[in-house]
């Protein structure tokens, strides 16, 4: 499962009546070799391992799971976030419970353990404790007292029976158990499965009634079940982003229509917000200097970290300045650099990062995290999708502590931002058959434009990021307003260019006559728009209209995919583009 999460891991088991855990920080090897340390000639029958995303607490032995409760007796593996876990917390505390980790998990692991003393069955104890925990989490559970049984649970997050012969197991996914067993019983939300080697019970969680359901026989290959059935990582990641969405805006959303974002409580709203990242993350603070500026009216800067660790003065003031720095991996050198910088001369800093505990996340002042889960393909897709959403809560939060933000405002967007996850869903297979059309009539041009205005200029720049990256195609983006000013002399019928045109009053009618320009000069063209748009002699792609800048969320996937089913089609190594690497430690 090491695909899922690498940061720490361990395992329980039950010895001679005892409850016994390993762990280890790092790759899954590091675990191996502590195991092999501490347990030598280890025999048990039945035991629970997890391999940790970091989501709570950084990542190192104390916070890896399994969790064990106060009293010894019971260990947990969890995936996911319990969002109410501080108060649950904190009763436990007034109820003499302590804690060794910073994880939500271990809230959890004890929260069962003291239904467990007034219950006294653990099934009973399960339901009573699972009513209290509200999020999403799969959970398996190991008891010392009926040691060759597993408990498991599920509320919005993966888990699955795998069922052999005489050997049965429990997982998120159907890699780990695939060298044994192809049968497999599907767990829903609120199921609660009471699993030995030999038999397995199914219960609803409400009532604990019996389910009966038929297993599913599964036909993938090894390979086939890491990527979840995708035919590379970066295919599975673009797909997964209805999910990254749902899952950065957990806890977010708070009541009358409030965003919540504590991690800035504690700081001023900048007077001027300057952003600084690479590549990617770059592209999505540009994209978020709109909504800055037209939402919560911060003057936002945003510049390419390498550049602006070199200025020869800073000129920042700690009173009104702030630093924004975004990165997935929270390790790139440069934006790196530049956060220290910034704490050098105390200018208020804030890091948004998806690897908790990164060198960024442990260096800024605040730390944001994204939920994009681990991002294996070396090309940025759900992390940017997931960038995206956490600076678009980021200037609804700031416009709301200003007030300058309408109620009926910010309830259009907590709208359409619930309504995402599943316009998205619904939307990509559609996205990926147009993707695939377009790369088989373009993939052999040597050279690409990409178009856009206003918030969809950075959008254009990721577009060719991503297909020059991924299949060694020359790719520009820009905005294109500069078209006339020199760039269009390239235009000739083997130069295409892909034009973002969502309709929209101001910038569309635009953006149609930059398109007309370039078909005078026979130039070919894949305009992206939306159903009503009057582009002609072009590629139209269509897709609904969606909110103003918020529309990135459903455009930035079809960029994601025409490149995906370029580099593809050319049989480029799509995971692992030649000369890059997932993250640029080095300047
Ligand atoms: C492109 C890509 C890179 C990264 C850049 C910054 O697909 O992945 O451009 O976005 O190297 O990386 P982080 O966000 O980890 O700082």
């Amino acid at each position: 499962m090491e695909y899922r999460g690498y940061d720490s891991a361990g395992i329980g088991y039950v010895l001679q009546k005892k409850l016994e855990v390993i762990k280890a920080c790092g790759k899954l090897h590091n675990l191996r070799e502590q195991c092999a340390k501490e347990a030598q000639a280890l025999t048990v029958s039945t035991a629970l391992g997890h391999t940790r995303w970091a989501t709570h607490g950084a990542p190192c032995v104390k916070n890896a799971h399994p969790h064990v409760s106060q009293d010894g007796r019971l260990a947990l593996v969890h995936n996911g976030i319990i969002e109410n876990f501080l108060e649950l917390k904190a009763e436990l505390l007034t109820q003499g419970y302590s804690f060794q980790s910073d994880t939500d998990s271990e809230v959890l692991v004890n929260l069962i353990s003291q239904a467990l003393k007034e219950e006294q069955d653990l099934v009973k104890a399960l339901q009573k404790a699972l009513q209290r925990a509200h999020g999403a989490y799969a959970i398996c559970v190991l008891d010392q007292e009926t040691p060759n049984v597993l408990y498991a649970c599920k509320q919005q997050a993966p888990l699955i029976c795998g069922l052999g012969i005489g050997e049965n197991f429990i997982a998120s996914d159907i890699p780990a158990f695939l060298n044994y067993t192809r049968e497999v019983l599907f767990l829903e939300d609120h199921e609660l499965l009471r699993l030995t080697p030999h038999s397995y019970e199914l219960l609803k969680l409400d009532d604990l009634t019996p389910i009966k359901r038929d297993t599913k026989e599964i036909q993938w290959s090894m390979q086939a079940a890491q990527k979840g059935g995708y035919r590379h990582f970066m295919l599975k990641e673009i797909f997964e982003q209805p999910k990254v969405i749902t899952d950065c805006l957990a806890g977010r959303l708070g009541a009358n229509y409030r965003v919540l974002l504590p991690e800035l409580d504690a700081q001023a709203i900048p007077k001027h917000l300057h952003i600084v990242a690479c590549g990617t993350s770059y592209h999505a603070g540009l994209w978020a200097a709109h909504l800055f500026q037209s939402i919560a009216k911060v003057p936002t800067t945003v510049e390419i970290a390498s550049e602006f660790r070199y200025k020869e003065e800073l000129l920042l003031d700690a009173h009104c300045d702030q630093l924004l720095v975004i990165s997935q991996s929270g390790e790139t050198a440069d934006t790196l650099a530049a956060l220290d910088m910034a704490n050098a001369i105390k200018i208020p800093t804030i890091g948004l990062c998806n690897v908790l505990g990164s060198s960024i996340a442990r260096s800024a002042k605040a730390v944001i995290y994204t939920q994009a889960g681990p991002e294996i393909s070396v090309a940025s897709t759900k992390a940017m999708t997931s960038q995206m959403l956490l600076l678009t809560c980021m200037a609804l939060y700031y416009a709301q502590r200003k007030e300058c933000l309408k109620a009926s405002v910010a309830q259009e967007f907590f709208d359409k931002l619930q309504a995402l996850p599943q316009i998205l869903e619904a939307q990509l297979p559609s996205m990926q058959e147009r993707a695939k059309q377009l790369a088989r009539k373009f993939a052999k041009s040597q050279s690409f434009f990409y178009l856009g205005r206003g918030f969809c200029f950075p959008l254009a720049l990721e577009g060719a990021l991503k297909l020059k990256e991924l299949s060694y195609i020359h790719a520009e983006g820009y905005p294109a307003g500069e078209m006339k000013h020199g760039p269009i002399a390239l235009i000739d019928p083997t130069f295409p260019t892909f034009v973002l045109a969502p309709i929209d009053q101001l910038l569309y009618p635009k953006i149609k006559s930059n398109l007309v320009e370039i078909q005078a000069r026979q130039g070919q063209v894949i305009a992206l728009t939306n159903p009503g748009s009057d582009l002609e002699h072009c590629e139209r792609w269509e897709i609904p209209a969606f909110a103003g800048p918020l529309a990135a969320f459903l455009l930035l996937p079809c960029l994601q995919l025409f490149s995906y089913e370029v580099a593809d089609y050319l049989g480029c190594d799509v995971d692992q583009p030649r000369n890059l690497a997932k993250s640029v430690t080095v300047e």
